[in-house]
């Protein structure tokens, strides 16, 4: 494990302090949510008494590998707390996610939250949003015609592909735009001018829904707060 893997999993570790008996947990996706997953099982397996909803298909798998009972939202409308990861962590807790491919379900997951912990490496953290490009998840069939208006307002999309070349296809059967925006200077405005563009789906701006983030660093946890 390098040391920011050991990072992200020490602060998976502090999450676990959010989660108790008869919770609702909403899991994350990624590599820091991984570890949380991980660590969620291994107390279930001690008999922790919690039920999951997942953000992705491969987190609903992996904790269903570690026999944490998942559900889905025909069995409840809100969730006590859920734990995911982050691209970009800006003051006030403004977001960039979607690295992972799965923002649309994680923004429903955390728009469904009580509680919404964010875990990262202190690698997160930046002044400014938009060093990482911006994931934007948009219908097959409009992602040229979506792409022409991003560029018209000044940034820069590109279609997300596998390493091997093919298409990266969401678990929606979406298309994500990697979209290079420069520093962002007012994320509500540039958020609501890419919601209003048709044929976009979600985009991975996640703005006042963070309540916490713990980041940690090899030698310290911090705790940032909205
Ligand atoms: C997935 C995400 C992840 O939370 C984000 O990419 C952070 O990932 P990692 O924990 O691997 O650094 O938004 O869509």
């Amino acid at each position: 494990m390098d040391s920011a893997d050991h990072a992200k999993e020490l602060a998976a570790q502090k999450a676990l302090e959010f989660v108790s008996d008869g919770m609702i947990v909403g899991l994350g996706s990624g590599t820091t949510s991984t570890h949380f997953i991980k660590l969620l099982g291994a107390r279930v397996q001690q008999g922790l008494k919690i039920r999951g909803i997942a953000s992705s298909n491969n987190s609903e798998q992996l904790a269903k590998s570690l026999s944490i009972p998942i559900i889905d939202f025909h069995q409840t409308s809100t969730i006590d707390v859920t734990i995911d990861g982050a691209d970009e962590i800006a003051p006030g807790l403004a977001l960039i996610k979607g690295g992972g491919g799965a923002l649309l379900r994680e923004k429903i997951v955390a728009s469904a939250s009580k509680k919404f912990v964010v875990v990262a490496d202190s690698s997160k953290i930046v002044a400014h949003l938009g060093k990482f490009p911006l994931p934007i998840e948009v219908i097959p069939m409009a992602a040229p015609l979506v792409a022409a208006k991003l560029s018209a307002l000044g940034i820069h999309p590109a279609v997300r592909h596998h390493p091997e070349g093919t298409e990266y296809i969401t678990d929606e059967g979406n298309l994500i735009l990697d979209c290079a925006c420069g520093q962002i200077l007012d994320p509500q405005s540039l958020a609501a001018s890419v919601r209003a563009i048709v044929g976009v789906v979600e985009h991975g701006l996640f703005l006042n829904m963070a309540d916490l983030a713990i980041v940690s660093s090899e030698r310290e946890i911090q705790l940032l707060h909205k």
